[in-house]
């Protein structure tokens, strides 16, 4: 899709190619260094080296050549040095972005270049019979506003929850059911009960081999089938699911599918066989299946030497298997950093395996979270965050503040505002700054209503609102052209420029897998609508038709803003 810059470069592009006078595969476009009034520039000194003549002189010869039509989105051409400087026509500008945004409303932003290709994004997975740790709390949040931009970018996107619901700890987490009876409470509670119990049979354990052999058997009797086995494993997924659910709906993350690593279970002996089979992995002398080292690797397990599988055997059955059934360009996985050499082994062994030679498998890594003392979040130090404490936590305190700040909601109002601002600072606080970097709960931060936080971003938006319904009388948006070419003043044109980035900023967060160049944008937004609305009066502008021309650029930033804190999962209330 082209929006209105990407028609400013290439006219530009095209203006420079009718001269003849510089190779098109030599013009190459640059956005300004900062302190330059310009839009675009063309640093001459490679075509100008080409062309063997110096650079200002080959800027200069541009700048007498180039034409433009009168209404062209290019008003300005100045050669300064070896750089040839653009400007953007102001009145244009103003009638083409805010013409976009009247028109697309939600989807203004949204591209085609993903042509409907399917790519599979694996987040959240969190394990079944735990709460949700903070590593979980990032995936999912990271994942879902993934899901988002690429889903905006055109992309068909298929989230699939991949639980933990498979593996050895069933064998201890039934064995102490049975021993310690099922938890009685719900949701989160019983959660943290079979934590509990897991832990009080795991030391017990240590001590007594009887009861050892008692988690054996129960692992056993589960692979097997075993129907009491099976319920009470059954029963452990369901109860962690309606927890988890609860916390998602909170959060409005929801998945395409969620099958769960015990999905696979029926096929890990072929894939076994077919890892074998082309000399991939080896026998060894113990019975253990082997990946030796690939790409300079550790080696690893596909088979312990007892028959039993693993978490990377089971990955590999989730990759043929996704390939398979949805053919995707592209597998993301959003898990911690610590699981990076897990993800790498995992691709090498796809490309060894040459299962999906043209699927890209990729890891979205993340850091961890750290508490406001600075101390990483664990059990073992009692400073661990689970995700639907945190969420209350957050919301009880938005809940505080909503109630300072305005007191003509209604009680209902308040705590629906509430839930939106709380929750919005939690996600924000996971997004605003690149994934990889680690994260500090700092509650004074996440919640301020000035500075680089969800909530001043959703105040920026609720004032655009308030503004609009001051202004009375329905929908104040205008689209002729004589109106919005009245708004040329400086830091009217400053906002309308970063309205007109928000397509560029999809377009970039979606290559970069990186959410947080969407929360810059919003940042950026909402400041230099703070500026504006500084300079400039809406309400009492100097005409009706220059009240007009502001109001629509007032519900043009409520919408592009909203659009962005869409994309990254946060909501925006109309009033707070
Ligand atoms: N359940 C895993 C954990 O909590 C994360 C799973 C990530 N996805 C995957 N396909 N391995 O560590």
């Amino acid at each position: 899709m082209e929006y209105v810059l990407d028609r400013f470069v290439a006219e530009v592009r095209s203006a420079i190619n009718a001269t003849g006078n510089v190779p098109a595969d030599l013009v190459d476009l640059q956005p300004p260094k900062a302190n330059i009034p310009a839009d675009l520039a063309f640093p001459s000194f490679r075509a100008a080296r080409e062309l063997g003549v110096t650079p200002p002189r080959l800027t200069q010869e541009l700048a007498a050549a180039l034409q433009f039509a009168p209404d062209s989105l290019v008003a300005e051409v100045v050669a300064s040095g070896p750089f040839l400087n653009f400007g953007l026509n102001p009145q244009r500008l103003a009638i083409e972005v805010l013409g976009d945004i009247t028109r697309m409303g939600d989807t203004y932003g949204h591209d085609d270049l993903g042509q409907q290709q399917t790519i599979v994004i694996d987040y959240s997975s969190p394990n079944v019979a735990k709460r949700m740790h903070v590593g979980h709390i990032r995936s999912t949040i990271i994942g879902q506003s993934l899901v988002h931009i690429l889903r905006a970018l055109g992309f068909a996107m298929i989230g699939d929850n991949h639980l933990g619901d498979w593996g050895k700890q069933f064998g201890v987490i039934i064995a102490a059911i049975k021993r310690y009876g099922k938890p009685t409470s719900e949701g989160e509670m019983a959660l943290e009960a079979l934590e509990e119990r897991y832990v009080r049979y795991s030391n017990e354990m240590q001590l007594d081999e009887a009861l050892d052999d008692e988690a054996r058997h129960c692992s056993l009797r589960l692979e097997q089938g075993d129907p009491e086995a099976r319920d009470l494993w059954q029963w452990c997924v369901e109860t962690t699911l309606e927890a988890n659910q609860k916390n998602y709906d909170r959060l409005g993350v929801s998945f395409e599918h969620t099958y769960g690593e015990s999905f696979y279970e029926s096929m890990l002996t072929d894939v076994i066989a077919l890892a074998l089979q082309q000399g991939i992995a080896q026998t060894d002398e113990d019975g253990a299946v082997v990946v030796p080292s690939l790409d300079n690797l550790p080696s690893f397990l596909l088979q312990r030497s007892d028959g039993g599988t693993l978490y990377m055997t089971r990955d590999l059955a989730t990759v043929l298997f996704r390939v398979e059934q949805f053919r995707p360009v592209r597998l993301i996985y959003v898990v911690g950093s610590q699981q990076e050499l897990h993800f790498r082994q995992l691709t090498a062994l796809v490309k060894a395996l040459a299962i999906a030679p043209e699927i890209e498998l990729i890891h979205v890594g993340f850091g961890t979270i750290f508490d406001a003392q600075g101390q990483p979040l664990s059990t073992r130090r009692g400073n661990m965050i689970y995700l639907q404490h945190l969420l209350d936590d957050a919301v009880a305190r938005a809940r505080k503040i909503v109630e300072t700040k305005n007191d003509e909601l209604s009680e209902e109002e308040k705590d629906r505002v509430a839930e939106q601002v709380g929750i919005g600072a939690v996600i924000y606080n996971d997004l605003y700054q690149d994934s990889r970097r680690n994260i500090t709960l700092d509650w004074e931060r996440m919640l301020a209503t000035e500075g680089n936080s969800a909530t001043y971003l959703q105040y920026s938006h609720a004032r655009c609102c308030s503004i609009l319904r001051r202004a009375g009388a329905g929908d104040p948006r205008v689209t002729d052209a004589a109106t919005l070419s009245l708004l040329t003043q400086g830091t009217e044109q400053q906002l309308i420029k970063h309205l007109a980035r928000l397509p560029e900023a999809i377009r970039e967060a979606g290559q970069r897998y990186a959410p947080f160049v969407i929360a810059d944008w919003c940042y950026t937004t909402a400041r230099a609508f703070g500026v504006f609305f500084e300079q400039c009066p809406v309400l009492k502008a100097d005409s009706p038709s220059l009240r007009d021309a502001r109001l629509t650029l007032v519900a043009a930033t409520a919408q592009a803003l909203k659009n962005g804190l869409h994309l990254l999962g946060i909501q925006s209330p109309e009033r707070m």
